[in-house]
C-alpha cells in the first residue's frame, strides 16, 4: 500500500512521477515511459493542459471525430465530435446522411432559463419571514449589481428571485429559489456569484430586520449552488418524412419499418430497463459534441436523466409517430450550454470545434446537440430493429480487437478483407489472426 503523502501536489511534474513510479509501479521504467510518451512536444501547449487541473501528470486522449452532412434547419453543419466508442461517429453520420434527403432536422429552443438556490435555516414565524423577504428582495438584487452588470450588457442576469417554504418537508427549511438568463455562458460561476452574494446579504439584513426576535435573525446559511436541473432550458429537434421514404428492406416495408420504430420507441417510453439504454445512446451523441465543444458533460448528464424522470418514472427522451402518413420523430431535453467562457476560449480543440460550427451562440449549439442525440438514437433503433447492433457495433470494434493483437499492416489488411463478408466476433477474429500467423 503507498504510503500517505502530503504536499503531493506542490511536487514537481517529475517528481509526482517519481512517487507514483516507486510506490504505486514498484519503479518500473515502463509505467514512466508510458506517461511521458503522451507529453506534448510543444511545452507551451503542454502547460495549458498541466494547468487545467491539479496533479496533472499526463494527456489523456480521446478521439476528435467529425460527423459530416448534418442539415440543421436547413443549414449544413460538420459535427464535432469527441467519443471513444467505436460505432458512435459512423452512427451519427449515416443518420446525417439518410436526413439531409428528407428536409433534414428542424430544431428550436423553447425557453434558456437557468436556476440556483440557496438553501438556508430559519427558526420561526414563516409570515414574518416572508414580509422580510418582500422588504429585502431588491436589496438582494442590488447587491450583487457589481456581478450581474456584465450579464446585464449582454442581455441576461437575475430573472427572479423567489423564496419558497419547504418545511414540510424539512425543519426550519426554505430556499431562495432564483432563476437566471446567462445568455452564451453556461453561467455556472456568475450564478454561484450571485447566489452567494443573495446569501449573504440577507444574511446580513435579517440581523437588522427589526421585527425578527432573537433567533430568527440568525438565519443560517447552509449551501448557495446552481442546480443542473434546468426543466426550462429546454430544445426540441425533430425530423420527419413520408412514410414511403423511410427504409424498407425484402422483408420488412417501409410501413412495417415506421411501426415497428413506433413501437420500438414506445417500450422506452415505457419501460425503464429499456428507457437508461435509450437515452444512453441518444447520449453518446450529445455527450460527444457536448466534449467536442468544451462544455461539462455531467452537468449535461445528470440534467437529462433528472428531466427523464420528471413524472415520476424514467422514460425515453424522444418520441416518435405516424399521423396521416408522415413519420415524425423528435427529442426534447435540457440542455445548459456555453459557447463563451470555460474552456471555449482556453483549449485549442475546443476552440476550433466552435470555428467548425461556425462560431454558434449558445442556442444555436443547444439546437445542433439536441439533433446530435436525435440522430444517434435513430441510427440506434434502425440498427436494432433490421440488423441488430452488433453488425455494425462489430465492424467498428474490429480495428480495435487487430490493435489489441498487434496486427501489423499487412495483416490488417487481410483480416478487414475477410470481414467484410463474414461476421465480426471477438473469437473469429482471434482465430483468424492465429490463422495467420500460423
Ligand atoms: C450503445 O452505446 C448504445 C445503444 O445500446 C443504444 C440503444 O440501445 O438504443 C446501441
Amino acid at each position: 500500500m503507498a504510503p500517505v503523502v502530503s504536499g503531493f501536489s506542490k511536487l514537481s511534474k517529475a517528481d509526482k512521477i517519481k512517487w507514483l513510479a516507486k510506490h504505486h509501479f514498484n519503479d518500473d521504467q515502463n509505467a514512466v515511459d508510458t506517461l511521458v510518451t503522451y507529453w506534448n512536444s510543444d511545452e507551451g501547449l503542454q502547460q495549458l493542459h498541466d494547468e487545467f487541473t491539479e496533479n496533472t501528470i499526463s494527456n489523456y486522449y480521446l478521439p476528435f471525430s467529425v460527423a459530416p452532412n448534418f442539415l440543421i434547419n436547413d443549414k449544413r453543419y460538420t459535427l464535432p465530435m469527441t467519443i471513444e466508442e467505436s460505432s458512435v461517429v459512423a452512427a451519427a453520420s449515416k443518420a446525417a446522411k439518410f436526413w439531409q434527403t428528407r428536409g433534414g432536422f428542424k430544431a428550436e429552443v423553447l425557453s434558456t432559463i437557468k436556476v440556483g438556490q440557496v438553501h438556508f435555516t430559519y427558526v420561526g414565524n414563516s409570515e414574518k419571514l416572508q414580509q422580510f423577504f418582500s422588504i429585502v428582495k431588491s436589496k438582494l438584487l442590488t447587491s450583487a449589481s457589481h456581478i450581474t452588470k456584465n450579464m446585464e450588457k449582454r442581455g441576461g442576469g437575475v430573472i427572479d428571485i423567489e423564496l419558497r417554504d419547504k418545511t414540510t418537508e424539512i425543519d426550519n427549511y426554505y430556499q431562495l429559489h432564483c432563476t437566471f438568463e446567462t445568455v452564451d455562458a453556461m453561467g455556472a460561476n456568475f450564478i454561484n456569484s450571485c447566489l452567494e452574494q443573495f446569501a449573504k446579504t440577507m444574511v446580513t439584513e435579517a440581523k437588522e430586520y427589526h421585527s425578527f426576535s432573537t433567533p430568527e435573525k440568525d438565519i443560517e446559511i447552509i449551501m448557495s449552488i446552481l442546480s443542473n436541473y434546468v426543466p426550462q432550458c429546454l430544445v426540441k429537434a425533430s425530423v420527419s418524412c413520408d412514410i414511403k421514404d423511410l427504409p424498407s428492406t425484402t422483408s420488412l416495408s417501409s410501413l412495417q419499418y415506421a411501426k415497428k420504430f413506433v413501437r420500438a420507441v414506445r417500450i422506452a417510453e415505457v419501460e425503464p430497463y429499456r428507457a437508461v439504454t435509450h437515452n444512453k445512446g441518444i447520449m453518446n451523441g450529445i455527450d460527444a459534441v457536448v466534449l467536442a465543444t468544451g462544455n461539462d458533460f455531467r452537468a449535461i448528464e445528470a440534467g437529462a436523466h433528472a428531466y427523464a424522470s420528471r413524472n415520476g418514472k424514467y422514460t425515453s427522451l424522444t418520441h416518435a409517430e405516424i399521423q396521416n402518413d408522415i413519420f415524425t420523430f423528435s427529442i426534447k431535453l435540457p440542455l445548459a450550454l456555453g459557447t463563451v467562457g470555460g474552456l471555449t476560449s482556453l483549449h485549442p480543440l475546443v476552440k476550433l470545434a466552435l470555428q467548425l460550427l461556425e462560431k454558434p451562440n449558445a442556442k444555436k449549439l443547444m439546437e445542433i446537440t439536441a439533433v446530435a442525440g436525435l440522430a444517434q438514437n435513430f441510427a440506434a433503433i434502425n440498427s436494432l430493429i433490421t440488423t441488430g447492433i452488433q453488425q455494425g457495433h462489430m465492424k467498428m470494434h474490429l480495428m480495435n480487437i487487430l490493435n489489441q493483437f498487434k496486427a501489423t499492416e499487412g495483416e490488417k489488411k487481410q483480416l478487414i478483407k475477410y470481414f467484410e463478408t463474414n461476421a465480426v466476433t471477438h473469437n473469429e477474429v482471434v482465430t483468424q489472426i492465429e490463422k495467420l500467423r500460423a
